[in-house]
Order: structure tokens, then sequence, then C-alpha cells
């Protein structure tokens, strides 16, 4: 990281790419949240290469799954956004706790703004049938699916020893079944439609062991053999199954106060003091949800159409410390 950059406080870096943005997308300002201000680049129109198509996305209200919804949006793709939105649905972690309504309906709005049809459900992903029911609907309302992001995660921070059986049932619940479930639910209409893209959300954690992490690395590490199982299994189906396996990204799970104690640290300056010095391509802090939304959006596009059973490291090149 150089001096210069260091300095860089978070928002005058969401600042710097939101006028990317819209500098890239033509100069046409729209009002920027503040979870999640930078807005994906608009798609030329020329490019809209997923016009046609239509996704299914769990954990949307914010966060990666908002910019995964806004990227794909912008290329052409209808979307259904899912997310529990009710912090008061799941026990809340020390120092984190899940969207609100409130989010939800502001990621809704970004999404809309591109003008492709878009189905909210407020669902939890540990509840198959109510996975099977949005999905029904969703094909109902958008005539089917064609992607699928099993993206929603929780995370609840303590010591292999402290962790207690609720801590652990919460995140396998929703880190490991959610997923399943979340691919339960779509498969019968990714079979139909036929060369469907299955993308989830492993981590860094599902790659390497992170002190003070719980269970969720153990859960991310099951993500990573759900995806290579699910890919061996769909592929006779022209479906494709791969994850993204991010490194630190800034949204509200990372950015939170859970976060920072089990890094030992009280501010995101100096998260980002810890970070950068791992990252071979260096002094960026964290990686942007719209980074992990640009490889998402190449997985699910015709340049990757003979990738399967791969895991994605949206890392800034630290995956060389953990993986082959
Ligand atoms: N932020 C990071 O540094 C990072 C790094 C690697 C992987 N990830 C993974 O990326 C994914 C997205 O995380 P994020 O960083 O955007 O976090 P986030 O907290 O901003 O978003 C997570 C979203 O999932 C939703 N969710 C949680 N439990 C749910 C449930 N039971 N049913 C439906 N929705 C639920 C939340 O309400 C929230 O909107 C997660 O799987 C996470 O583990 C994040």
């Amino acid at each position: 990281m150089t001096a210069a950059n260091s300095m860089h406080t978070d928002e005058t870096r969401r600042t710097f790419l939101h006028h990317a943005c819209l500098i890239a997308a033509g100069g046409i300002a729209t009002a920027a949240s503040t979870i999640n201000p930078a807005p994906a680049c608009a798609a030329p129109n020329n490019k809209k290469t997923l016009s046609g198509k239509t996704a299914f996305v769990t954990g949307a209200a914010r966060g990666i799954g908002r910019a995964i919804c806004e990227k794909f949006a912008a290329y052409g793709a209808d979307v259904a956004m899912l997310d529990i939105a009710d912090p008061a649905k799941l026990h809340s972690t020390a120092g984190y706790s899940v969207s609100t309504m409130r989010e939800f309906d502001e990621a809704v709005a970004a999404v809309k703004v591109h003008g492709t049809r878009v189905a909210k459900f407020q669902a939890d992903v540990r509840n198959l049938s109510a996975l099977e029911e949005a999905a029904r609907q969703t094909a109902g309302q958008l005539g089917g699916i064609d992607i699928v992001v099993a993206n929603a995660g929780y995370v609840a921070w303590h010591s292999f020893e402290d962790g207690t059986p609720l801590q652990w049932r919460d995140v396998i619940d929703v880190n490991i079944l959610g997923v399943f479930y979340t691919a339960k639910a779509t498969i019968p209409y990714l079979k139909k439609r036929g060369g469907g893209r299955i993308i989830n959300l492993a981590s860094v954690g599902g790659r390497a062991a992170f002190a003070g992490n719980g269970a969720y690395t153990s859960t991310k590490w099951a993500v990573v053999g759900m995806t290579k199982q699910a890919a061996l299994e769909l592929g006779k189906y022209r479906i494709a199954v791969n994850a993204i396996a991010p490194g630190a990204v800034n949204t509200p799970m990372y950015r939170s106060e859970g976060q920072r104690r089990s890094m030992g640290v009280n501010t995101s300056q100096e998260q980002d003091m810890i970070i950068d010095p791992l990252s071979p391509l260096g002094s960026a802090g964290a990686i942007d949800p719209e980074d992990v939304a640009d490889a998402a959006l190449f997985l699910v596009g015709d340049a990757a159409k003979t990738i399967s059973a791969t895991i994605v490291d949206v890392a800034l090149g630290y995956n060389a410390s953990y993986t082959a």
C-alpha cells in the first residue's frame, strides 16, 4: 500500500469508484446508498448479454448479493431477489446482524433502475418450502430460472473451544443447508431451460482457516465440496456449478464490529493495514462488492461456458498463499 493510498478513507474510495462508474456510464448520476454506495457500472447498450435470462439470488438485500443483482440487471437479466431482511429472525451474533427490510427495499430500488423485471421475496434460506415457493413464483412471474446465486451467508465470531451449539447450528444451517436448499429448490427450473449456471459464495475462509471464525470456516469448506459434487452430478443437464471465494470485501459483514473484534482492531483502516500486506495486488484495502459481481458476471456468461466445478478466488492474489 502506498502512503497516499493509505490515507484514503473508505468514503473517499467509494466516492472515487462512484465517479469512475458515472464516467464509464456516460455521466448520469443516481442517488448513492449509504449501505452500498458505489453503484454497479451500467452496461453499454450493446452489451445486454443477459437479456432473456432470469437470475435467482439469495442474500440480495445488501453487500455482495445486492451488487450481483445490480450487475446482472445492468446486463439485461430479470432478477429474483431473496433475503431474510429481518434481524429478529436469526439470532444476532455479537457485532453483526442480518439485513433489515429498509436495506432490502433500497436494494430492490437500485436494481429496478436498470429497467428489467424484479421479484422480491422475504424468505429464509433455512426453510426449503419457502425457497421452493419463491422459485415457483419466480418461474411464474419471470418466465423461468437460468442463473442461481446462493449468496446468503452468516457468521458468528468465537474461538473454536468457546463456540456454542446454537452458534454452530445457526452458521451451519444458513451456510451449508441454505446453499443446498437454494439449489434443490431451483434445479427443476434450471433443468427445464437447459444451460443453467449455479454460483455458490464460498470464501477465503473456505480455502484456509482463520482463528476466531468459528463454524464459518467449516461451512465454507463445505460449500467448496458441495460445489464440486453438484457440478459432477448436474453436468448431464448442462448445468455448470462454480463458486466464488472472495477475500475481504467491503460489506456490512466484513466491516462489522464482530469482524473487527476477531481481528483485534477497532477501525476499517486498521483492518486494511492487516490485509494490504497480504495482497500481491496490494494497496486496495478491502475488495468492493462490485468486483465480486464482475466475477459472477463472467461465470454466467458465454465466455465461461466450459467452466464448472471451479472455485474462483477474488482475493487480490492473497490466494497464492493458501491455494494450489
Ligand atoms: N464480506 C466478505 O469479506 C466476504 C468474504 C468472503 C465471502 N463472503 C460471503 O459472501 C456472501 C455475502 O456476504 P456479504 O459480505 O455481502 O454479507 P452481508 O452481511 O452484507 O450480506 C449477507 C446477506 O445475507 C442475508 N442472509 C443471511 N442469512 C439469511 C437467511 N437465513 N436467509 C436469507 N438471507 C439471509 C442477510 O440478510 C444479508 O442481506 C456470504 O455468503 C459471505 O459468507 C463475504
